[in-house]
């Protein structure tokens, strides 16, 4: 009797550690980026890694592997992938569509679990005991995510344990023509470009306004409302793309939508160009700077230009540079808690977001939740048609937050506290006391920034 059980309970160890042994020795099926050539070693090493220990759950293109295909582990294996690919796919990641370096935010993301241990996830380890990331695994990691930065994110000309770092400071100046920057400035102030002179840039982008119209949908000509919120002007040069489903590649394709927007200045430049020829003195402006005059290139060319020059350095920036007594211990303890909570893995760079798009619902189901879905929702979906992308939006810069309310796309968040915590419900899924709050609200009012040596309010 005792000798069968022994034997039933020999038989149950080994089909227990039949899959995690056989695990050690079977590799997974490669992915693209085992097939990557490159001569720089930091990323050569770092591949290896993401290959075999990282790649499989974060991509729809891998085949599962031999266990993938029973029916308890399919189910297992296919929801790791459904899950890890709503935070990172590194196909997507290393393979974009606009070809160009891997984006600041997939660096940070990958800094934020190394620094962690959270990846890969702990059940997945008990069944892949060699999979676990070594202390050399993650310096790989690490060297090539400092490195990739240095080369190709951050802001010249700091030391390099401030450039290899996510959050970077704002340059202070752009170097743009200050003849170009002038005529931008005054377009973008301009009511003529809109249909009944009534409605300028600065009417939804009041720069005494934090670069917003601080209300939840703007207001256009003949009153007409948007179904969107009006981003900040201020710091926009340095976004990725423009739109919150990035449908302007850069700022000279985004002037060209509000003038037409039948909701917005409902306009169109031939009529512009009616208006402002006559106007004698600013033509005569207009054709000192360009002489082939009233051009839809060139007017979208100053204003992106004037855009550019919306730069609006703030306390972090003097802290980020080394200056401890910039932020007051409050702010600083945010600071921290901003890290810790992986609030900076989206929200990176030296806007404090502005370069991808993320899911907005990753740990819990915002759109449901709120109800009254609308096409402006779908986000980025709404440009690719690709279903990977709906819900998807550009991440928001927090530089001046505390003056750009009401937030999220919809405008239905009043405050920065509540802010904070849909931020905490829904992306990072975790609860957070009123103090965690409280610190992390002080350290976005760091944020807030001086335009023209004039702190803005
Ligand atoms: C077994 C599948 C699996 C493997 C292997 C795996 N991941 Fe994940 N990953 C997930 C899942 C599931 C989630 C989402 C749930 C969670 O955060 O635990 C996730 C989340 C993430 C996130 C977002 C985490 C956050 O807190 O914001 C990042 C970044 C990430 N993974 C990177 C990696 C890297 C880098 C590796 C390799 C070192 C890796 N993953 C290996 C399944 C996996
Ligand atoms: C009637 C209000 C209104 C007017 C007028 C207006 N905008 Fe906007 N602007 C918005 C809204 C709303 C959005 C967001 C639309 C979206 O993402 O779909 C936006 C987006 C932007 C963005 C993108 C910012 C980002 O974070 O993606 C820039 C830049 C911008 N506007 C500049 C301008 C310029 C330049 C003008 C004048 C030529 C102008 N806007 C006129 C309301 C307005
Ligand atoms: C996974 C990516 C991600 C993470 C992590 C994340 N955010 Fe966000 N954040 C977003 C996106 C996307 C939006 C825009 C959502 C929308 O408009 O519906 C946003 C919006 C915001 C806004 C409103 C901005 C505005 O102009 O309306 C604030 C404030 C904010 N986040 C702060 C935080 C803080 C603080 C944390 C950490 C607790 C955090 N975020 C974590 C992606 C992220």
């Amino acid at each position: 009797m005792r000798k069968k059980l022994i034997i039933i309970i020999i038989l149950a160890g080994m089909v227990a550690l039949a899959m995690p042994v056989a695990n050690l020795f079977v590799p997974l099926p490669a992915s693209r980026l085992a097939a990557i050539d490159t001569d720089d070693p930091l990323l050569a090493d770092a591949l290896v890694v993401l290959e075999k220990k990282c790649v499989h759950c974060h991509t729809s293109e891998v085949q599962l592997p031999w266990y993938g295909r029973f029916p308890v582990a399919r189910q297992i294996v296919e929801h790791d992938i459904v899950e890890g690919m709503k935070h990172a796919d590194y196909i997507r990641d290393f393979f974009p569509e606009t070809p160009g370096p891997v984006s600041e935010v997939a660096l940070a993301k990958i800094e934020y679990v190394v620094e962690q241990s959270s990846m890969p996830p702990p059940p997945y380890l008990l069944m892949h005991w060699n999979h676990f990331l070594t202390r050399s695994d993650k310096d790989a990691l690490m060297a090539w995510v400092h490195n990739e930065r240095i080369t190709h994110h951050a802001t010249p000309g700091n030391p390099a344990e401030v450039m290899r770092r996510g959050l970077q400071p704002l340059p202070e100046l752009a170097d743009e023509d200050p003849a170009i920057v002038a005529l931008g400035d005054a377009l973008f102030h301009d009511v003529r470009l809109s249909a009944d002179d009534t409605i300028s840039c600065a009417s939804c982008h009041g720069l005494d306004m934090g670069g917003t119209d601080q209300v939840q949908f703007s207001i256009g000509v003949d009153g007409a409302v948007g179904d969107i919120n009006a981003p900040t002007v201020f710091n926009s040069g340095f976004q990725f793309m423009q739109f919150w489903d990035g449908r302007a590649a850069d700022l000279e394709e985004q002037a060209d939508g509000p003038v037409t927007n039948p909701v917005e200045m409902a306009s169109n430049w031939d009529e512009v160009t009616e208006k402002l020829q006559e106007d004698e003195a600013f033509t005569e402006a207009f054709l000192a700077v360009y002489p082939d005059g009233y051009t839809k290139e060139n007017f979208v060319d100053a204003i992106a230009a004037f855009e550019r020059t919306l730069i609006t350095p703030s306390p972090f920036d003097d802290f980020l540079k080394g200056d401890a007594s910039a932020l007051t211990e409050e702010e600083q303890a945010g600071y921290h808690l901003f890290q810790d909570l992986s609030c900076a893995t989206c929200h990176t760079g030296v806007i404090l977001g502005g370069k991808s798009f993320e899911l907005m619902g990753l740990r819990a189901d915002y759109f449901g939740d709120r109800g009254n879905i609308i096409e402006a929702d779908y986000g980025r979906y709404n440009v690719t048609e690709d279903e990977y992308d709906r819900f998807r939006l550009k991440v928001p810069t927090l530089r001046n937050i505390a003056l750009t309310f009401p937030y999220m796309h919809d405008g239905t968040i009043e405050t920065l506290e509540e802010a904070v915590e849909v931020m905490m419900t829904y992306q990072v899924g975790k609860p957070i006391t009123p103090a965690d709050t409280e610190a992390i609200v002080a350290f976005l009012h760091s944020l807030t920034g001086s335009f023209r040596g004039e702190r803005l309010q």
